[in-house]
């Protein structure tokens, strides 16, 4: 059928757009990311940040997002282009935010998959931090991950919003949140995780520079998927009788939380097995199957959680090549099966190269930029373009689109009750702008930190 005659695909139902939003939002970024970020960062005193930005940044910029979404149902380039031309850039810049991310990204979804299969041949037993390291180092095994990863999110992505993502959401969001309290229970119980616990809830408030605050709002944006226009798009497919506010605030509270046990159950047990916090992208890899080892039925756990990492990984993977897929559909007229098959496979090589970039071979001298593996490069240039993303989309509502009538759509032009219209007012076209640019100033140098 024709794109412009056939109705826009809507959610299944309410439920299933949640659980597909907070799919998205939840993955690497809550249980690989999120405790590499506390680690680097100090411990509490980070987590205490963190905790203050979602609650004013993040979800002021989630309900903007859904709302530019629902509004205009449409692509980020679309969504901002029929709200004011001059802003389609924004919605572009989303658009490459989710090839630099997805990049990466697949490549740690694919480190899950070699764990899943060490899982299987009983590698946990041995040195953990050989384990990680064997994997990466490697120049050829992480690319066959990656490419069995990719290929499933294009495979996903391919057969449309409700075959996939709904289905998948619903049944593994609630097993991985059992799966990580069975892990904390074991982390807490190490000899030796005390000092874990302190390091992450007992905060020094001293230690709270300005080098924390930035490094807690570009991990918020990447947790809760925000700042590229994940949630435009996901916001796009909802009709207007969901309550925009509600999800705006379940959708951080369950990130959040998510995130919050993932850093329980990792920190202790890196004190217990003396790796040093601030070890980097291998912490939750280096930790994990060490707690599993020392676990009954450890075997069998480690394999399940593995499992349920890959597929959080996989909703929000998804998402990511939405965005982008959604773009080249709605803006450039390709068909949904070509544009996920070509984007999927741009994006597969970029992620090959960041892959290689970790490889102990020749190869990656070419992929290491400035001292700097094009892996890492890729994630901090994604996690500055999701904060530009963010703060040109709260100028874009507070003051092009303008709040009075963002809030029209919002309440559904008074149905929904939202009692902190005023607040929300006020943060998203004032308090969150200034912080960012001044987050923005730090990135270019401008502002020592
Ligand atoms: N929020 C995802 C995570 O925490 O793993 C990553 C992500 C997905 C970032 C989608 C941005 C995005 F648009």
């Amino acid at each position: 059928m024709d794109n412009k005659i056939k109705p826009r695909e809507q959610w299944g139902s309410k439920i299933g757009f949640t659980l597909a939003a907070v799919g998205s939002a939840v993955g690497l970024g809550n249980i690989w990311r999120f405790p590499t970020r506390v680690g680097d960062n100090g411990g509490a005193a980070y987590l205490f940040v963190y905790l203050i930005i979602i609650a004013l940044i993040g979800v002021t910029v989630m309900l903007a997002e859904l709302t530019i979404g629902r509004k205009t149902q449409l692509n980020p380039v679309g969504a901002f282009r029929a709200l004011s031309k001059k802003w389609t850039f924004v919605g572009a810049m989303g658009v490459l935010a989710g090839f630099v991310i997805l990049s990466f990204y697949s490549v740690v979804g694919g480190w899950t998959i070699g764990y899943i299969v060490r899982s299987l041949t009983g590698q946990f037993s041995g040195d953990t931090t050989e384990l990680f390291l064997g994997l990466i180092t490697n120049p050829g095994e992480p690319l066959l991950w990656h490419a069995v990863f990719m290929a499933l999110t294009i495979g996903i992505v391919f057969f449309g919003i409700k075959g996939g993502i709904e289905k998948a959401s619903k049944i593994l969001m609630p097993a991985l949140f059992i799966m990580l309290i069975l892990v904390i229970i074991r982390s807490l119980t190490l000899e030796g995780a005390g000092a874990g616990l302190s390091f992450y809830l007992k905060p020094d408030f001293s230690e709270i520079t300005l080098s924390t605050v930035v490094a807690a709002i570009g991990q918020a944006f990447f947790s809760l998927s925000l700042g590229m226009g994940a949630m435009i798009t996901y916001g796009s497919y909802l009709n207007k009788e969901e309550n925009l506010i509600k999800s705006a605030a379940i959708i951080p509270a369950l990130d959040t939380f998510i995130a919050f046990i993932a850093g329980l159950a990792i920190l202790p047990a890196v004190f217990a097995m003396g790796v040093a916090p601030n070890e980097g992208a291998g912490l939750a890899f280096m930790t994990l199957p060490g707690v599993f080892a020392q676990m009954p039925l450890g075997g069998f756990f480690g394999f399940l959680f593995f499992v349920l990492l890959f597929f959080a990984a996989l909703t929000s993977a998804i998402s990511l090549l939405e965005v982008v897929v959604s773009f080249v559909v709605d803006q450039l007229k390709w068909t949904r099966a070509k544009a996920t098959t070509i984007m999927g496979a741009i994006i597969f090589v970029l992620g090959a190269f960041c892959s290689l970039s970790y490889a102990d071979a020749k190869i990656a001298d070419v992929f290491i930029w400035a001292g700097e593996p094009l892996f890492d490069l890729m994630d901090k240039l994604g996690e500055y373009l999701l904060v530009i993303g963010a703060l040109l989309t709260s100028i874009f509502v507070g003051w092009a689109w303008k709040t009075e009538n963002a809030l029209q759509e919002i309440t559904n032009g008074g149905k929904f009750k939202f009692g902190l219209a005023k607040v929300w007012s006020v943060l998203i076209k004032y308090v969150v702008p200034v912080i960012l640019v001044i987050v923005f100033f730090t990135y270019f140098g401008f502002l020592e930190i």
